[in-house]
């Protein structure tokens, strides 16, 4: 499982990366965020958050097998964005753009398979609904798409962290 968590934080680094990547956003002004909404990682991990945003209390115990139910379901929700993204016709700069974005999904499929999630559905984005005719609109989107899944990730790391420190059950975690 430390591979696991290994990998989680390899995930950060890389969408931190990539957020700062010339080519994918050139010309994209906009800092919005867009946030894919069809978990619940941030309540389900909760407590692993306690410190750092007010506000979000759960009802009941800690699960560790929620949190990482909505984990895996974010995984491959954004897997599938990032997928249907590369396989777009209309990239600006295909050569330069689909290797930076397939080295995040080959991160996300090696944490599928490490990590022991008990999450297996497909996803639940109508990714393929997402891009239109606009190279620059989609690129756009797929940026503000990725400062999501920034922000997600950080969360993934924090409630990997809360896990490994064994603090919700008082035993050591094999994290
Ligand atoms: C993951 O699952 C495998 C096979 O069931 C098991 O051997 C391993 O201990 C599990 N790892 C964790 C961290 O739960
Ligand atoms: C999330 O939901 C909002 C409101 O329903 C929607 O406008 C937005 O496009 C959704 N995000 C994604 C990535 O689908
Ligand atoms: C959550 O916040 C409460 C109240 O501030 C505190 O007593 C508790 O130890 C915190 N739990 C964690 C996991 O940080
Ligand atoms: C993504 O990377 C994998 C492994 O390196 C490779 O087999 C695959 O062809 C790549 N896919 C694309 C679209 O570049």
């Amino acid at each position: 499982m430390r591979e696991c968590s290994w990998l989680f934080r390899t995930l950060l680094l890389n969408v931190s990366g990539l957020l700062k990547n010339d080519v994918l956003w050139s010309g994209i002004l906009s800092d919005k965020v867009l946030p894919v909404n069809s978990s619940d990682t941030v309540l389900a991990c909760a407590p692993a958050l306690n410190k750092t945003l007010c506000g979000i209390q759960r009802k009941g115990p800690f699960s560790e097998n929620e949190c990482f139910k909505n984990i895996a379901k974010d995984l491959v929700d954004y897997e599938a964005i990032i997928s249907s993204y590369i396989k777009l016709q209309n990239l600006r700069s295909p050569a330069e753009e689909v290797p930076p974005l397939n080295r995040t999904l080959q991160i996300i499929h090696n944490l599928l398979k490490s990590c022991n999630f008990t999450w297996t559905e497909k996803a639940s984005v109508e990714e393929n609904a997402m891009w239109g005719k606009s190279s620059f609109d989609n690129r756009q989107k797929m940026l503000m798409i990725m400062r999501a899944f920034h922000i997600r990730t950080i969360t993934f790391n924090r409630a990997v962290g809360y896990i490994a420190s064994g603090e919700h059950k008082n035993t050591p975690s094999p994290f």
